[in-house]
C-alpha cells in the first residue's frame, strides 16, 4: 500500500523544508488563496511506497519539520497529514480533480480555482475539498448522489427530495447537502465531526451562495435537535454502526434514509443492523464493490422523540 504525506505551512518555511527533504522526492505547490488576507501557504506531497517504511520515514520527516520550525520560529508552523492511497479520493488540486465532471447527469462539479468566477448555473456545484472527503469521485458518494437523483425524479411525495428538509450526517465537503438543494430540497443541515472538514463544508456552502439554506454544524448527533424528511449518512462501517442507531429518531414517519460507505460483502450485516433499529431497506444499490441502502421507517418502528 502506498501512503501520501502532506505537509502544509507558511510558504517560506515550506520552501526551506522542500530543499531539506530532497531524498524523499517531494512535490511542492503553492496553495491557492481564498482571500487576500490569508498568509501565503505552501504544500509538499511525498509518496511513501510501503507500510513497512512509513514509521521510519515519518520520524525522519518530523525531525526535519521540527528543526525548520525552530529555525524560523514558525507559529502556527506546519501541519502533517498521512493518507492511505488505497482508500482515498484524489486530493484537491491533483490532476484527477482539476476538470469539471458530471458524477450524475443532472449535476456538474466544478473544482474551485482562484480564477473561477461565480457560476450561476443551477446544476453546477463549485467544490474545494481541501482535506475533506467528498469530491464526488468515490463510489460511496456517487451511490448517494445516484439515489438522491432517483428520489428527485420520483413523483410519489414520500420519497421526493423537492421541498424536503435534509440532514447530511458526516457531511465532509458538504457535497451531498449542496447537491440536495440543487435537486430541490428546501433546507439542509450538514454535520461533521472533523473541524477542518466542517470548515471546508462551510466554505463550499458559501462558494455556492447557499449559506441561507444550508447550516453546517461541527460535532455529531448532539448538535442535531430536529427531525428530517431525508437523512443521508455516508460513513465508514465502524462509524455507521456506532452512530446509525440515532437515524430513526431524526426521521419523520414518512421520511427516508440513505446510508452508504460499506462493501457489497458487508451489506447483509448492515441490513440486519438497520432493521433492528426499526428501518426497512427498500432498495440496495451497488457500484464497484460498494453498496448503499435506501430505507424508510418501519410502521410502528422505534422512531421516538429527540
Ligand atoms: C466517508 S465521509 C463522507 C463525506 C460526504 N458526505 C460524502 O458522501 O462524500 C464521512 C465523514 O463523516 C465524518 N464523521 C465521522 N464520524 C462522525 C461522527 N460521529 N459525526 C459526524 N461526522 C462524522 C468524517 O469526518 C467524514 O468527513
Amino acid at each position: 500500500m502506498r501512503f501520501e504525506i502532506t505537509i502544509e505551512g507558511p510558504f517560506t518555511g515550506i520552501s526551506q523544508l522542500n530543499s531539506k527533504l530532497e531524498s524523499f522526492s517531494p512535490v511542492m505547490k503553492r496553495v491557492p488563496l481564498h482571500d487576500d488576507e490569508t498568509p501565503e501557504i505552501g504544500r509538499i506531497l511525498i509518496v511513501i511506497p510501503g507500510e513497512d517504511r512509513l514509521d521510519r520515514e515519518l520520524s525522519i520527516i518530523a525531525g526535519i519539520v521540527t528543526e525548520i520550525e525552530r529555525m524560523l520560529s514558525l507559529k502556527p508552523g506546519f501541519e502533517i497529514r498521512v493518507r492511505n492511497l488505497a482508500y482515498s479520493e484524489p486530493s484537491a488540486g491533483s490532476s484527477q480533480f482539476a476538470e469539471p465532471f458530471n458524477p450524475i447527469p443532472s449535476i456538474t462539479i466544478q473544482p474551485w480555482s482562484p480564477e473561477l468566477e461565480h457560476i450561476s448555473d443551477p446544476h453546477t456545484i463549485i467544490l474545494d475539498p481541501r482535506h475533506a472527503f467528498g469530491t464526488g469521485k468515490h463510489p460511496s458518494t456517487l451511490l448517494c448522489l445516484k439515489i438522491m437523483d432517483l428520489m428527485a425524479g420520483d413523483t410519489s411525495r414520500a420519497s421526493n427530495i423537492k421541498g424536503c428538509k435534509v440532514l447530511d450526517f458526516g457531511c465532509g465537503t458538504g457535497l451531498l447537502a449542496i447537491a440536495a438543494i440543487k435537486m430541490g430540497a428546501e433546507t439542509a443541515m450538514g454535520v461533521e465531526l472533523d473541524a477542518q472538514a466542517a470548515r471546508a463544508a462551510k466554505s463550499n456552502v458559501a462558494l455556492n451562495r447557499l449559506s441561507q439554506r444550508i447550516d453546517i454544524m461541527e460535532g455529531s448527533w448532539e448538535v442535531v435537535n430536529d427531525k428530517f424528511d431525508l437523512v443521508l449518512a455516508n460513513l465508514v462501517v465502524s462509524v455507521l454502526l456506532k452512530t446509525g442507531k440515532s437515524i430513526p429518531r431524526h426521521l419523520i414517519p414518512s421520511g427516508a434514509a440513505v446510508v452508504a460507505g460499506f462493501g457489497e460483502n458487508q451489506a447483509k450485516d448492515i441490513k440486519c443492523f438497520f432493521e433492528e433499529q426499526g428501518l426497512t431497506v427498500t432498495r440496495q444499490f451497488t457500484l464497484k464493490g460498494w453498496s448503499a441502502f435506501m430505507m424508510k421507517p418501519r410502521l410502528g418502528g422505534r422512531g421516538g422523540t429527540i
